[in-house]
């Protein structure tokens, strides 16, 4: 079963040239041992895709582009449709809150690029979370209800299957910097989530799937948070920004992610 292997997604955002990009991965290479039970994900620039692709393990490390357009082609000028990306990522984060919040994603098209991700065999993660006065005013219930059934409606049972939530509430995320102080939700708040989000699963797939579906926390996530937030119930992993850039802090994460598993199975 999915829910088996911690998944650990590096996003790094706009930083990182091609060069830098690759220099890292090389050291991380060395860094980061292979292990069964987690999964590691790293989200590049866009223009690092295809260079790190004949780089990468595949073994070692997944790619996932950070957008995508929905369109599989046409005259949609400075756009990279999925499948452009076909063959070339594993993953694609979808609705991130930046998307969402800095370039007005909305809704529709959230769920267009979910099908457009599906219909060329990449997998989802699919971005939700509310933002700090949206929590202010106990709506964080609700806005998670919204994206969810927004982002998931017409999607198959089948399909579901592919697809990963990421729960990032927009006040936790870091500037890139500050990961290590910036303020973050209880690892039990975070559960607390997932459960909510596992019972939104469940009214529109069903229980099989609402306890299938791998359900990750994100928001400076580092390496000394990352092992209350993975021991939490119901999270499957961590979708990491800031801390991803530093090869130290990001291998003691995927460190974590094995050790917590391996605990869990005693
Ligand atoms: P930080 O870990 O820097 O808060 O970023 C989280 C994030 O947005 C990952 O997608």
């Amino acid at each position: 079963m999915v829910r088996d292997k911690k998944l650990i997604v590096g996003n790094w955002k706009m930083n990182l040239d091609t060069n830098e990009a690759s220099l890292y991965l090389h050291k991380l290479a060395g860094m980061v041992k292979m292990r069964r039970d987690v999964e590691v994900v790293l989200a590049p620039t866009l223009l690092a895709l295809q260079s790190l692709s004949l780089q990468i393990d595949r073994r070692q490390f997944k790619l996932a582009v950070q957008n995508l357009y929905w369109r599989d082609a046409g005259a949609y000028t400075g756009e990279v449709s999925a499948t452009q990306l076909r063959g070339v990522v594993d993953y694609a984060i979808v609705g991130h809150s930046e998307r969402r919040h800095i370039f007005g994603e909305t809704d529709k098209d959230v769920r267009n690029k979910i099908q457009a991700a599906l219909r060329n065999n990449i997998r989802p993660i699919l971005c939700v979370g509310e933002t700090a006065s949206e929590r202010a005013d106990n709506e964080t219930n609700d806005v998670l209800h919204d994206q969810l059934a927004a982002g998931l409606a017409n999607i198959t049972s089948d399909e579901l299957t592919h697809i990963t939530v990421a729960y990032e509430p927009v006040w936790a995320l870091s500037n890139g910097k500050d990961f290590a102080s910036h303020p973050t939700p209880l690892p039990e708040d975070a559960a607390s989530v997932a459960a909510f989000i596992r019972r939104q699963i469940d009214h529109m797939f069903g229980k099989n799937a609402a306890s299938d579906i791998r359900v990750l926390y994100g928001g400076s996530a580092n390496s000394h948070n990352a092992s209350g937030f993975l021991g939490a119930e119901g999270i499957d992993g961590l979708l990491v920004g800031g801390a991803s850039l530093n090869a130290q802090e990001f291998s003691e994460i995927i460190e974590k992610a094995h050790k917590g598993s391996a605990v869990a199975k005693k």
